[in-house]
């Protein structure tokens, strides 16, 4: 796939076998010899990925002479930590990993442009320069948060694909409840996962289009898992899941579940008559914000008023001085 290797070297897929192996046998050391002869290559290159992983953050004890063993379990978003629990979903069969990119969407746009499948899946421990809604920026440290971006060609009409920016919110929060049920995340319309008011989660859905027939799709999903602590202007709006719960969560335990869910929402929508019926209702059952909430939009010079759900295609009604209105973009502040 020539144009992701414009973008930046994926992570060379060895890592992904050694870890994996390292697991398989947690609980003796693992000569150099035998993992040269698993992985095809020799033990001084071997001992080169092993600092490769180190310089990732895997604890791995050992030395060329005696062998590797893990300390802890490891937490990176390898491809071989992912796959085989995604067995069965679209998303198990193409999954690009990277150690730093500028931003996992305009990787999936590129590659999406040049022909990559439906289902394709790129993540990265760190982007450069990575990209929120309208001119924002998302910040994605090293190792701390999710940086994923899935690639979708489904046969909608342009018009159709916010319901699928909704249906990725609606993964978040299962993936999350799945795995810590006492957190209750709060969906705001249309792209945003906030915990007590603050977000954790946000989405960037782009699109290549005809005028009537969707190309592709690229959602991209940005979840703070693990930051202890954000920047002092980013303080009373951002959160993590670590800072909300008091804990460490497993970055490969949520993108699993992340990934499953959002399947299972993707299939729901194509397949079932009523699947975008029921994406608009658990939305609204799971938003706080949707009705009855009176917010300032900054969309076409602007309006005021209070929320009224939203519409067949999953845009938010807002009833104003002047009567109802249709918001289709912009951001909304709940005040
Ligand atoms: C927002 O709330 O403004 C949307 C943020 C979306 C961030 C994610 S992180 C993975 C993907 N790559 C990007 O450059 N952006 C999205």
């Amino acid at each position: 796939m020539p144009a992701l290797h414009k973008l930046a070297p994926q992570t060379d897929a060895r890592l992904g076998r050694i870890v994996r192996l390292l697991i398989a046998h947690a609980t003796v050391v693992v000569s150099g010899t035998k993992i040269a002869g698993e992985i095809g290559t020799s033990r001084s290159e071997v001992w080169r990925l092993v600092q490769q992983l180190r310089d990732l953050g895997v604890d791995i004890a050992g030395h060329p002479s005696t062998g590797y063993s893990l300390k802890s379990m490891p937490d990176l978003l390898l491809p071989d930590m992912l796959a085989p629990q995604l067995h069965g979903t679209l998303f198990a069969k193409h999954i690009h990993h990277f150690y730093k990119i500028a931003s996992t969407n305009t990787a999936a746009m590129e590659a999406a442009s040049a022909g990559a499948p439906e289902g394709s899946v790129f993540l990265a421990e760190q982007q450069t320069a990575g990209r929120g809604r309208g001119a924002n920026q998302w910040h994605s440290a090293r190792s701390s948060g999710i940086y994923c971006s899935v690639l979708l060609r489904p046969a909608l009409p342009p018009s159709d694909v916010l319901i699928l920016s909704l249906a990725a919110g609606l993964a978040v929060h299962s993936a999350v409840q799945e795995i810590d049920s006492r957190v209750v995340p709060d969906l705001k319309w249309p792209n945003d996962v906030l915990i007590e008011g603050k977000k954790f989660c946000g989405i960037l859905t782009e699109m290549n289009a005809e005028a009537t027939r969707v190309r592709y799709v690229v959602v991209g999903i940005g979840i703070n898992v693990n930051q202890p602590s954000f920047p002092a202007d980013l303080q009373n709006l951002a959160t993590s899941l670590r800072l909300a719960t008091g804990t460490e969560w497993s970055r490969v335990e949520l993108c699993t579940a992340l990934l499953k869910s959002l399947d299972r929402e993707y299939r729901g929508l194509l397949q079932n008559p009523d699947g975008a019926s029921s994406i608009l209702r658990r939305f609204q059952e799971r938003s706080s914000s949707v009705r009855g909430q009176q917010v300032a939009v900054e969309e076409n010079g602007g309006l005021e008023g209070v929320t009224e759900g939203l519409d067949s295609r999953g845009f938010l009604q807002v009833r104003t001085a002047q009567g109802m209105r249709t918001v289709l973009s912009g951001t909304v502040r709940l005040s």
